[in-house]
């Protein structure tokens, strides 16, 4: 599986180019502000129809545009495909794979894999829950379509189960027939996370022990579950006893006070929290680690190597840790890096693309 040529239209500081990549190791280089991470978020932006930056789709419109377009070309199983997608600044958007229109921007996802790391993924680590959910959410919907409608679901039944709750008029019995589909979504939701992170956590730690030379020993667990149930069916109890259990706070608050939408991934040295007790460098290390081992993760469960960007990833590092981390990154599938400087990089690329204003250099 690999990239061949992305066009942009109206993208950020891409007016219009055409790019195209080799099946390894790509190289975006040039100075500062001049498009490299503009073209990592297209790609992501393509593949898995969000942005790694920004919610707001609307900010990735050119300035003073007023819509961009993306078009994919790669192959897939030695298979040609095609995916693309249109954004107005009205919110329309088109959608087509392989020629076929869809409304749905998700239909984009789960035809090329993609892992992206940043600087900014170590608010992965520093910040709330919110983000560490969305990276589980993020990797599962990529090995699983079901693990994507589920969430769809429940994210629809948490909504209207909320605003029910904020109407004081809603009776219980109403209340009830919003539990089951909530409940039914829920507990799948946290099975699916909780086998996931079985899979993740032996991972994460072994690319941990790889960057730090030993060091100490990464461990993931979700937290925050509605109950320690292995079965769905138990789960499902558990899940909605506790729902009738909250009745009262929830009607006050006028929110769902459980489910998968409080959960949380425990990230721990020894069972210390890394977000409290890791050093800058621990935890830059993890979020690269939790970033290699969903990589590793995707090719064992889809049995091909997701495509993998890398954002500055060099930057800070000594020269052991770029060294390392090259090893690890070596004979990965097809692999973006965007650095100002090539002479940083450990190791040669296939490729280098270099970036001016936008456009490449050839
Ligand atoms: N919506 C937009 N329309 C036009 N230009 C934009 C838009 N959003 C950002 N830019 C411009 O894109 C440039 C930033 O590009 P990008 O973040 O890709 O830089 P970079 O090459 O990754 O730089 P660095 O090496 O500093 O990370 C900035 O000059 C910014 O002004
Ligand atoms: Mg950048």
């Amino acid at each position: 599986m690999h990239l061949e040529t992305l066009s942009l239209t109206g993208f950020r500081n891409y007016r219009s180019q055409e790019v195209s990549f080799a099946p390894g190791l790509n190289l975006l280089s040039g100075p500062n502000g001049h498009g490299k991470t503009n073209l990592l978020e297209a790609i992501h932006y393509v593949c898995l129809a969000h942005s790694q930056r920004t919610r707001k789709d609307k900010e990735l419109i050119e300035w003073n545009g007023n819509a961009f377009v993306l078009r994919l070309l790669g192959r897939i199983g030695g298979l040609a495909h095609a995916q693309s997608v249109e954004y107005a600044e009205t919110g329309a958007k088109r959608v087509k794979v392989n020629g076929r229109e869809s409304k749905r921007l998700s239909d984009l996802i789960g035809h090329f894999e993609v892992v992206s790391f940043s600087p900014e993924d170590l608010d992965l680590i520093r910040s709330g829950p919110q983000l560490r959910r969305r990276f589980l959410d993020i990797l599962l919907c990529q090995f699983s379509l079901d693990y994507l409608d589920t969430l769809r679901h429940y994210n629809q039944a948490l909504k209207q189960r909320n605003s029910l709750l904020k109407q004081a008029g809603a009776g219980n019995d109403v209340l009830a027939a919003y539990d089951a589909p909530l409940v039914e979504a829920g507990a799948r939701i946290t099975l699916m996370r909780r086998r996931a992170l079985a899979d993740l956590a032996p991972l994460a730690r072994d690319c941990y022990r790889s960057i730090s030379d030993g060091g100490e020993d990464l461990e993931l667990a979700l937290s925050g579950c509605v109950s320690e149930a292995e079965e769905e069916p138990a789960l499902r109890e558990d899940f909605h006893r506790k729902l009738l259990a909250l009745r009262g706070t929830e009607r006050e608050a006028g929110l769902t006070l459980a489910g998968p939408h409080r959960e949380d991934l425990a990230i721990s040295f020894s069972g210390k929290a890394v977000r409290d007790f890791g050093s800058q460098g621990q935890k830059r290390s993890v979020a690269l680690s939790l970033k290699l081992a969903s990589a590793r993760l995707l090719d064992a469960r889809n049995r091909r190597p997701p495509i993998l960007l890398l954002d500055d990833v060099f930057a800070e590092l000594d020269e052991t840790r770029r060294l390392r981390i090259g090893e690890l990154i070596r004979g990965q599938g097809q692999v973006f890096i965007a650095n100002p400087r090539a002479a940083d990089l450990p190791f040669q690329a296939e490729k280098i693309i270099t970036l001016r204003c936008g456009r490449v250099v050839v």
